[in-house]
């Protein structure tokens, strides 16, 4: 069974509510951080070897350690709650059934960082989602835990809440920092860092919601602590959306111990394939990373059980492996076709490319159409060919890692499931007798606005 510590509270009737969050050991971590120094409380988030949740799961207390303090200047944290990748629902989660467990995970952040006005930059669509924030904002405020001098310690902080108007770039940290200037949600190019030249040039920290939200049990139990749950460098809890062909889609806790197989197959978890179907395929960490085919899944090239786990999701590169990415996990039955799941990504990302640089704003239109074309019966054998050419040339060659998001999948796809495409170009007819009435997609390149 796995250890919780995010999510172990949220069946209490009223938790998300500051009275009944308060009486279950709320704000504790707020309480104790105020009695350490700033530096001691980032000291105890690298101890705790927490890696962030957004996405690449870079070292949380190194990427606060790099923050610049220049003289006389603010500086941000920012929190990144754009949630857009497909796939991808535990923040939401979070924010909707214990949103003051966010609040508490940032006004800690917030003292360590210095960081006296704090954005939570959050997607669009999640409007309800602003009104429970603000509400809990307004609670905390009404409590002292936020404002002028809290609890006597001199220390100020307010957090607002700003939404996003649906794009899914505005989840790059850079373009959300653009974004969150009122500018249009470009990405920016790096170096400079955020953590040096942020949100109006100050220097900022953008961090996931369940990054923030793990600093307070970091903060409650102590860095070392939470660096005893899970495995090497795959420390504490991770929160996984899980969804797909699976008996119980949901937000499930797990403390990175358990195997691929047991969080597919476990009752506690997705509870086996839906409809007594066979596992095909799955995609662990969120649209952007490499799908997995079953036989790679459950068991690494080498044989050994694949674990939940940053390292064993990677094992292999993307050869044979993938990543753990946001941690949104979609699973695909043997009933489903890679090449079509394939196609509605790529039309996702060339729909979502802000189109700044050449390969992903022509490439991510190229490939889409020419996956339309396959998937229609209208391909070649040498489209396989010419599309994985495409994305090769994207990845690693544009600003932002949106172009290797774009790119991955179909690598991915072309790697593992080669023969499904070219079942598409030598079975034409049944190619398009399978799409027919299918009217978004009747006429798809007419959908493609290249
Ligand atoms: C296209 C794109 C979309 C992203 N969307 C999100 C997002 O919705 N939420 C998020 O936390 N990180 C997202 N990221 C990652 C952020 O740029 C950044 O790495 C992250 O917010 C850092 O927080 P962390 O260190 O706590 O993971 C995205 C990155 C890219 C390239
Ligand atoms: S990779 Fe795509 S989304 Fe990122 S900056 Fe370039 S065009 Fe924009």
């Amino acid at each position: 069974m796995s250890r919780k510590v995010l999510i172990d509270k949220v069946n209490i009737e009223g938790i998300r509510f500051y009275d009944e969050y308060r009486k279950n050991g709320g704000y504790a971590s707020v309480e104790k951080a105020f009695k350490m120094s700033p530096a001691d409380v980032v000291e105890e988030v690298k101890k705790s070897g927490l890696r962030g949740r957004g996405g690449a799961g870079f070292p949380t207390g190194m990427k606060w350690s790099f923050l610049a303090k220049p003289e006389g200047v603010p500086r941000y944290l920012v929190c990144n709650a754009d949630e857009s990748e497909p796939g991808t629902f535990k923040d939401r989660y979070l924010m909707e059934f214990l949103p003051h467990l966010l609040i508490e995970g940032l006004i800690v952040s917030s003292y360590a960082l210095g960081s006296g006005r704090t954005y939570i930059y959050i997607r669009g669509e999640y409007a309800w989602i602003v009104d429970i924030l603000e509400k809990a904002i307004a609670e905390a405020k009404s409590n002292n835990w936020l404002g002028k001098n809290i609890l006597g310690t001199g220390f100020d902080c307010e957090i607002y809440v700003q939404r996003g108007a649906g794009a899914y770039i505005c989840g790059e940290e850079t373009a959300l920092l653009e974004s969150l200037e009122g500018k249009r949600g470009n990405p920016r190019i790096k170096p400079p860092f955020p953590a040096v030249k942020g949100l109006w040039d100050c220097p900022t920290v953008v961090n996931n919601v369940e990054t923030l939200a793990a600093i307070v049990p970091i903060i409650n139990m102590g860095g070392e602590e939470y660096a005893k749950i899970g495995i090497g460098k795959s420390t504490g809890t991770k929160l996984l959306s899980a969804c797909g062909n699976i008996n119980k889609p949901g937000v499930y806790e797990i403390d990175m111990t358990i195997s691929v197989e047991e969080f597919i197959y476990g009752d506690e978890y997705c509870g086996g394939i839906a409809n007594g179907k066979k596992l095909k395929a799955c995609i662990p960490g969120g649209s952007s990373v490499p799908i997995l085919p079953a036989n790679l899944l459950l068991k690494t090239a080498k044989g050994e059980t694949r674990m939940m786990t940053y390292e064993s999701l990677a094992d292999g590169g993307f050869a044979t492996g993938s990543m753990m990415g946001s941690g949104g996990f979609i699973v695909l039955d043997e009933d489903q076709c890679v090449v079509r799941h394939t196609l509605t990504l790529a039309r996702f990302y060339r729909h979502e490319s802000c189109g700044q640089c050449s390969p992903c704003r022509e490439g991510t239109g190229w490939m889409e159409k020419i996956l339309q074309n396959i998937e229609y019966g209208k391909g070649k054998l040498t489209d396989i060919d010419l599309l994985w050419d495409i994305q090769r040339r994207i990845e690693g060659n544009t600003i932002c890692p949106l172009g290797d998001a774009a790119a991955w999948p179909v690598a991915a796809a072309i790697r593992h499931f080669r023969d499904e495409f070219e079942w598409h170009v030598l079975n034409p007819d049944e190619s398009q007798r399978r799409n027919y009435g299918l009217a978004h997609y009747a006429d798809p390149l007419q959908t493609v606005t290249a």
